[in-house]
């Protein structure tokens, strides 16, 4: 099949892709973009995660028939011009990245959230992040790091 979408700002589009070719594999194998990483392969940790068309979903449960026209978002497309954007800028400051396995997922979980509520409350990120598995942090940095970049910060309690 054809395939015609955005990738980071940029159109693509491939003559001949299987169906069934999975977004992940699209991103990290046809067009090089080796940010987002693969874990269970199965929807389960959520460290595929990128955005389309404004939310977040997980690039290993989609595949090309469903991507026609679709505007995708991955963790390369937040820098601008070398510079990390404000939500990456508050994980490192907030020490949320120890590995950094699971982070590409996490900036995109929490960077869609944003997208839809600046605001939201240490629940709402929580909830953001429940797809999304962290064997290092404990989530906490993470929370306290997506509560900064909204402008008020509060106190996190130890997940
Ligand atoms: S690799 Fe996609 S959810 Fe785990
Ligand atoms: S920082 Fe290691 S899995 Fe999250």
């Amino acid at each position: 099949m054809k395939l015609t979408m955005t990738v980071n700002g940029q159109a693509v589009s491939f003559e001949n892709i299987l169906p069934t070719r999975r977004l992940i594999d699209i991103l990290r194998e046809d067009l090089q973009l080796k940010g987002t990483k693969e874990g269970c392969g199965e929807g389960e940790c959520g460290a595929c995660t990128v955005i389309m068309d404004g939310k977040a979903v997980d690039s290993c449960l989609l595949l090309a028939c469903q991507l026609e026209g679709s505007e995708i978002i991955t963790i390369e497309g937040l820098a601008k011009e070398g510079e990390l954007d404000e939500l990456q800028e508050a994980f490192v400051s907030h020490g949320a990245i120890q590995c950094g396995y699971c982070m590409p997922g996490m900036v995109m979980a929490t960077k869609a959230l944003l997208m839809e509520n600046p605001a939201p409350t240490e629940a709402e990120i929580r909830n953001a992040i429940a797809g999304n598995i962290c064997r290092c942090s404990g989530y906490s940095q993470i929370v306290s790091a997506v509560l900064s970049v909204k402008g008020s910060p509060e106190d996190v309690e130890e997940s």
